[in-house]
């Protein structure tokens, strides 16, 4: 799959390359023909030359005209062939008029030889025709030329400035490509550093929450404003990222003394903004809309998971939406006077629309929407997103940046191409779907055997029934035994899975087959395995993805390697065990040390009633009612622990530290944690491990998290 993706990719590239070939001919800078913007503007203030006005018929043949833009661009040699050219195509384009490609030598020496200053002339009146060349003042024609330099040039300039901001973010990836794949090539090298200033980063950047433990759990603040603190480091790259837009926004717009061009300096400076985040906003647009894909190379190549970019993705975003908001307040000031008039013209009425969705994107996109309404959500937001586009698309269309617009689409596209094709590869297999104690779905998928699946990784999961077949929820995964299926578990909660279980609830057995959709897999494994400990904890529904990867592990492991392998399953009540009994059973023949809490184990009549309903389920229930649970109880408990020999049993809830700070202690080298399951929790063994990287055995302490916390 991996290879699929980056054929696409290739093909992506090879597609963007292809559109840029073609168009690059349309799309051009100014570069030196900001000089005969210059001359053009400044005779324009200077001389009449024509009964009519602004008449290009007339004056590209009117020789006077021709002279004195010529003896213009000379000064300071500013006519090249590229500058004179630019003469040659407005004469054709606004007044139909075929002048030579060398027409400014000749005029020049008409120039010379007639060109009289305006002073000169007798009763100079610069509303009535010349009818000799004008000679233009030395200071003017520099005035004129730093003006157009910053008016012109801010638009050039402001390509390398978009640039700069893409660069900003390949510098961060290139930081994080390095440090994930000499994880993975040197492993040896990466546990023996533990050196102060790589534990000084490790303890106070690339690990830890922002502020305390909050990372995956949520900030709240009056509930409808609850948000998501992204990590430490994820915090510094985005802090890094506003500063970088502020500075790329505020520098070179300086204003020229006297400006021909602006009448003021609040005029000049609201200008520049405007241009400047316009196109700066417009270069970004790819690079958003790649982090929100799935199939996102990047994450491949720096091995962070769809939750950072996802994170990046809504506060580059955020960027871009309030550079187009400056844009647009700036220039709706700037055209205030014929603002009616121009707000006819279809470029801007569609950059309206794109910026109004934006807005809409803007509040609907909020952490409290996404968690209560998921799926609404997603509808908007890619409506608003398609609209915004194409907002972009016209906008920018007659103004010369369409060549950001294509490769914004062809991203998504390719996304949404990978993703079907990914759809298509698993095929549409019938599932069958369990409702197990009354509180899981399990869902077992054929699969394909050229499918390889991924542990720790996720895949995305389609149920085609007519009301909810275009939903599509992540979950993690383990093999069947014989690698002919793929077992999901999914916790009952309030939309889809809640329809799931209505309709499962009341069918005989509490199971049925459902035609499913498999979009995956996705995730990559941590680099856990290279640990000499790798301690996996996992709480509720979050064991699956946990299993697979340590099960992955124990079966690569050798008796010759001293590694250690320990699983932590945190439950609420013991009637959880019953729908990962299999899993459970093949433990035994694994080196993994398991250890389950069990935090209440006296709900729901605890494990007599568990085991009650084991007994109704494989048919030989005693006749006799009546029954003195405590008795049972003892009784069940030593059944259990013999039936799971294998596992530590230990009712109430664990204590993160404790584990943690015991691990450390205990490990014979380098300590992996890897973790999934409540935010809380997770939050708890990531800070508990950053406690403990400075320990005093110099040992490597390292935090995985395998849950995700996008929405
Ligand atoms: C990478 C990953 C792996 C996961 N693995 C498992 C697993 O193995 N077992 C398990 O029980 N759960 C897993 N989850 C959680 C699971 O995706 C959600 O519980 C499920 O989508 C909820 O469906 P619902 O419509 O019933 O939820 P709702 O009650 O509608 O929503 C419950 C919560 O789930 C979030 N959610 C809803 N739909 C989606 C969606 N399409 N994508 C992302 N989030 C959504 C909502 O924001 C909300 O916070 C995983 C989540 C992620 C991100
Ligand atoms: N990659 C992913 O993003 C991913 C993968 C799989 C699952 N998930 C999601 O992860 C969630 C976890 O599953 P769940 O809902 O079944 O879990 P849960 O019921 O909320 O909690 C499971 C157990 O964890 C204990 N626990 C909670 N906080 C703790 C803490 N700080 N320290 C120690 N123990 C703690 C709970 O104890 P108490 O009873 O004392 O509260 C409970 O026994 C689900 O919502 C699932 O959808 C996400
Ligand atoms: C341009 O000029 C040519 C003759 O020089 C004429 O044939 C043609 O119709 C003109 N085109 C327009 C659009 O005026
Ligand atoms: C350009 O200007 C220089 C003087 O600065 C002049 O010598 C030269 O002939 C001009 N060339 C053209 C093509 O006008
Ligand atoms: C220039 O000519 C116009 C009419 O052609 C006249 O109204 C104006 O007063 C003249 N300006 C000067 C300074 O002579
Ligand atoms: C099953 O769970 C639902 C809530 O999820 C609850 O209302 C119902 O009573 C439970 N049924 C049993 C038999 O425990
Ligand atoms: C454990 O391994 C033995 C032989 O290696 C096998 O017979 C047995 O079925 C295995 N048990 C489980 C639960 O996989
Ligand atoms: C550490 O090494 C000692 C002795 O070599 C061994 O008894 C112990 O089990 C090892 N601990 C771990 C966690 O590997
Ligand atoms: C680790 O750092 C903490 C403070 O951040 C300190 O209290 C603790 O003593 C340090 N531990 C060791 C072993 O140096």
């Amino acid at each position: 799959m991996k290879s699929l993706s980056l054929v696409f990719y290739s093909l992506l590239v090879c597609f963007i390359s292809g559109v840029a070939a073609e168009k690059g001919a349309k799309f051009e800078k100014y570069g030196v023909k900001k000089y005969f913007y210059a001359c053009n503007y400044e005779l324009m203030l200077a001389a009449t030359f024509c009964k009519k006005g602004r008449d290009y018929a007339c004056m590209c043949t009117n020789e006077n005209y021709l002279a004195t833009f010529a003896g213009c661009l000379a000064y300071k040699n500013r006519n090249s062939t590229s500058v004179t050219n630019r003469m040659v195509e407005q004469c054709m384009e606004y007044g139909n008029v075929t002048i030579e490609e060398d027409w400014s030598s000749e005029y020049y020496k008409y120039y010379l030889d007639h060109a009289k200053y305006a002073t000169e002339i007798e009763g100079f009146n610069k509303s009535i025709p010349v009818d000799v060349p004008i000679k233009l003042k030395e200071a003017e024609m520099d005035l004129f030329q730093r003006s157009y330099n910053q008016f012109l040039g801010n638009y050039d300039d402001s390509l390398y400035y978009g640039a700069s901001a893409l660069g900003y973010w390949l510098l961060i990836m290139l930081i994080g490509a390095t440090s994930n794949w000499i994880k993975v090539m040197f492993p040896g090298l990466v546990k023996k550093c533990t050196s102060g200033p790589v534990n000084w980063w490790r303890k106070h950047v690339s690990m830890p929450a922002t502020f305390g433990k909050k990372r995956a759990q949520e900030q709240g603040l009056f509930k409808f404003f609850d948000f998501l603190i992204p990590s430490r480091f994820e915090s510094v790259v985005i802090f890094m990222f506003y500063v970088v837009i502020i500075i790329l926004c505020a520098i070179n717009t300086e204003y020229i003394e006297g400006d021909p061009v602006f009448d003021s300096k609040y005029e000049s400076t609201m200008r520049y903004a405007a241009d400047r985040t316009g196109i700066v906003a417009t270069i970004m647009m790819p690079l958003i809309f790649l982090f929100a894909g799935r199939n996102n190379f990047l994450q491949w190549l720096t091995g962070w998971n769809y939750n950072t970019f996802m994170t990046y993705h809504r506060h580059t975003a955020r960027v871009m939406f309030m550079l187009v908001v400056i844009h647009a307040v700036c220039f709706s000031i700037l055209l205030s006077s014929r603002y009616a008039s121009d707000m006819k013209e279809t470029y801007l009425i569609w950059g309206t629309i794109a910026t109004v969705a934006g807005g809409i994107i803007w509040v609907q996109a909020m952490l409290f929407f996404r968690r209560r309404w998921y799926e609404i959500f997603l509808f908007i937001h890619i409506v608003m997103a398609v609209l915004w586009v194409a907002g972009a698309w016209v906008h920018v269309d007659e103004l010369g940046y369409i060549e950001f617009v294509y490769p914004t689409v062809a991203v998504w596209c390719v996304d949404r191409l990978v993703r079907i094709g990914r759809l298509i590869v698993f095929g549409f297999p019938k599932a069958e779907v369990t409702l197990l104690a009354n509180e899981t779905l399990r869902v077992v998928v054929p699969k394909p055997s050229y499918w390889k699946s991924v542990p720790g990784g996720h895949a995305f999961i389609h149920f085609i029934k007519p009301t909810y077949f275009w939903q599509s929820h992540p979950f993690t995964f383990v093999d069947s035994p014989d690698n002919s299926h793929i077992i999901l578990y999914c916790k009952v909660k309030g939309g889809l899975t809640h329809s799931l279980y209505r309709k499962l609830v009341n069918n005989p057995g509490q199971t049925a087959t459902i035609r499913v959709g498999v979009e995956g897999p996705y995730g990559e494994s941590t680099p856990a395995k290279y640990a000499d400990t790798a301690v996996f904890i996992a709480g509720g529904n979050g064991i699956p993805g946990i299993y697979s990867e340590i099960m992955d592990i124990a079966r690569r492991v050798t008796c010759e390697t001293k590694k250690k392998l320990k699983l932590i399953w945190v439950i609420r009540e013991y009637k959880s065990l019953e729908w990962f009994a299999e899993e459970l059973e093949i433990l035994k023949n694994t080196t993994i040390e398991t250890t389950i809490y069990v935090t209440k184990p006296e709900c729901n009549g605890g494990i007599a009633n568990y085991l009650d309903m084991k007994e109704e389920e494989e048919g030989f229930k005693q006749e006799d009612g009546s029954k003195n649970s405590k008795l049972e109880g003892e009784v069940s408990t030593t059944s259990i622990t013999s039936k799971y020999s294998h596992i530590t049993f230990t009712e109430g809830r664990p204590c993160v530290k404790h584990i943690v700070d015991k691990e450390v202690q205990e490990s014979n080298g380098s300590v992996a944690f890897v973790t999934c399951g409540h935010p809380v929790m997770v939050d708890e063994v990531r800070y508990y491990a950053c406690e403990n990287i400075n320990n005093s055995e110099k040992k490597r302490v390292d935090f995985f998290e395998q849950v995700q916390v996008w929405s």
